[in-house]
Formats: structure tokens, sequence, C-alpha cells
């Protein structure tokens, strides 16, 4: 009986299953005995990553600060925490400008939607009339069925989902602002327009740029500037033709903004 026992258990120590298990086992504790290592290194690795990425942040700030420093005033929330910095740092710095000349003329913006750039644009410029131009329903077809006929339009996006009092609730300055609610260019009617320093085209096809271009380029004072949103977005190649188109027809030139849909600027 001893004999047999013996000899049962010489045979499955040999046994293939049992010399694997053995290995995992051996492996497992080695394993075990690096852990301790592992989380050390992972420890000193998290230091060095974290030091160098507050060196960084701290690099950033005080570039900031400097920044702010040179400006003499303080950029504020809105500019700073938005990622489209440079749209929006250029609005507020054109608003400067302007009052620092005493340029004359209001501001408008065509192509609102819920009203965030126009919200902006109340703010830096408070003492100015804002004229808003939209349907507030979103794109016409006339306008769609033009870009699509020229395959211009690579997306789809709906901009129905607003109202007027949306968009004045929120300007800091509603008392400053004239609704134009339809289609523009109908949307001017016959009401005599004053001349405007600042002005926004945002309307993403070709016809309404193309439009706004031409009725806003001669409304404006010497020196006043439009910016047009989206040149270089893709998804809506008519706003480079329009502009390329205008800038053509009237022999007038522009630069591209380095914002993020690379705006073009005209200044008269
Ligand atoms: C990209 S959104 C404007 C975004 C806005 N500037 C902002 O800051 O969020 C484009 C707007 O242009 C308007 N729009 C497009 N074509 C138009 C036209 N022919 N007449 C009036 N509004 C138009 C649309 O209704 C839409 O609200």
């Amino acid at each position: 009986m001893i004999i047999r026992d013996f000899l049962k258990r010489i045979w499955l120590k040999l046994s293939p299953s049992y010399r694997v298990s053995k290995r995992i086992e051996a492996q497992v504790e080695n394993l075990q005995n690096k852990i301790p290592f592992i989380s050390d290194e992972i420890k000193s690795l998290e230091t060095t990553i974290n030091q160098k990425y507050e060196k960084n942040i701290q690099e950033y700030i005080n570039s900031l600060n400097h920044c702010r420093h040179m400006y003499k005033r303080g950029r504020d929330e809105d500019i700073d925490n938005s990622i489209d910095y440079f749209r929006l740092s250029s609005l507020e710095l054109m608003a400067s400008k302007f009052k620092e000349e005493k340029t004359t003329g209001e501001c408008a913006e065509l192509g609102v939607f819920r009203g965030e750039f126009a919200r902006l644009i109340n703010k830096y410029f408070p003492d100015r009339i804002l004229y808003l131009f939209d349907t507030f329903e979103g794109f016409d077809i006339r306008d769609t069925e033009f870009d699509d006929e020229k395959n211009y339009r690579k997306a789809i996006h709906d901009f129905s989902h607003t109202s007027v009092k949306s968009v004045l609730d929120k300007m800091p300055y509603p008392e400053k602002c004239i609704v134009k609610k339809g289609y523009f260019p109908e949307s001017i009617n016959d009401d005599i327009l004053p001349e405007f320093c600042f002005v926004s085209i945002d309307v993403d096809l070709y016809k309404p740029i193309y439009s706004g271009l031409e009725f806003f380029y001669k409304k404006l004072v010497k020196g006043g500037v439009i910016f047009v949103h989206d040149y270089e977005n893709c998804d809506y190649e008519g706003v480079k033709q329009a502009v390329k188109d205008f800038s053509k027809a009237y022999d007038i030139s522009y630069f591209i903004m380095s914002d993020i849909c690379g705006s073009a600027v005209f200044i008269k």
C-alpha cells in the first residue's frame, strides 16, 4: 500500500499538467516579487510626468500673465476659456481699437442662431446698436439647393432650434439690439440702415454670404471690418467660393485669421 501511494505521487509529479501548473505557480510568485518594484517605477514615472506637466502649465500661465500685462487690460473669461481664442480675442481687440480711435458705426451679425457670438459683439460694443439678421428657423431651401447643386455642402446641420426671445435673453444689453428676422437679403426690406464698423457674417452658404458681403461692405465706415466665419471649413465650401467671387468681382482684398474655422477678414 505504502509503495503504491509513493509510486502514484511520483507519477503525478511527472505528469505534464502537474509540471505546467508548477511553472505557472513559479511565474506568479516571480511576478508577485516584482510588483513592489513595478509600482515604485510607475510612481516615479507619475511624479516625473506631473512635474513636467506642472512646469508647462506654469510656463503657460506666466506667458498669459505677461501678455495681459502687455495688453494693459485683462482678457475676460469668455476669451480665456474659449476654444476659439483667436476669433474672440480678435473681436475684443477690434472693439477696443474702434473705441480708442473713436470710429463711428454700428454692429451687425448675419447668421445669429442661438446668439453665442452675437452676445460677445453686444458685450464688447456696449454703446453701439447691434442688428441681428437671421431667419431664426434655420437655412432656407433657396440657399441649400444652390449649395447642394454645386456640391459645396458636405454636412447637414439643423439651425432651427432657436428663437428671438432666447437670443435676446442672453444679451447683456438687449436694449441695443434690433432683430431683423427673415430670409436675407429680403429681410433688409426698404429699411434705412446705418453705417457699420463691425459685421460678422456666419451663414455657411454661398448665396447669403455673397449678398451679405455686397450689402455690408458698401455700408462699412472707413476702417470698418467684416469677419466671414468658416472660410476654411471644408463642410461648407460655398463660404470660400463666395468670398473669392466677391473679392474678384469687386477687386477687394481680404486676409485669413488663424481661428478654428479660418475666418476671412475684410477691412475697408
Ligand atoms: C452657423 S449658424 C450661426 C452661428 C452663430 N453665429 C453663433 O455664434 O452661434 C448659421 C445661421 O445662419 C442662418 N441663415 C442661413 N442662411 C440665412 C439666410 N439666407 N437668411 C437669414 N439667416 C440665414 C441660419 O438660420 C443659422 O441660424
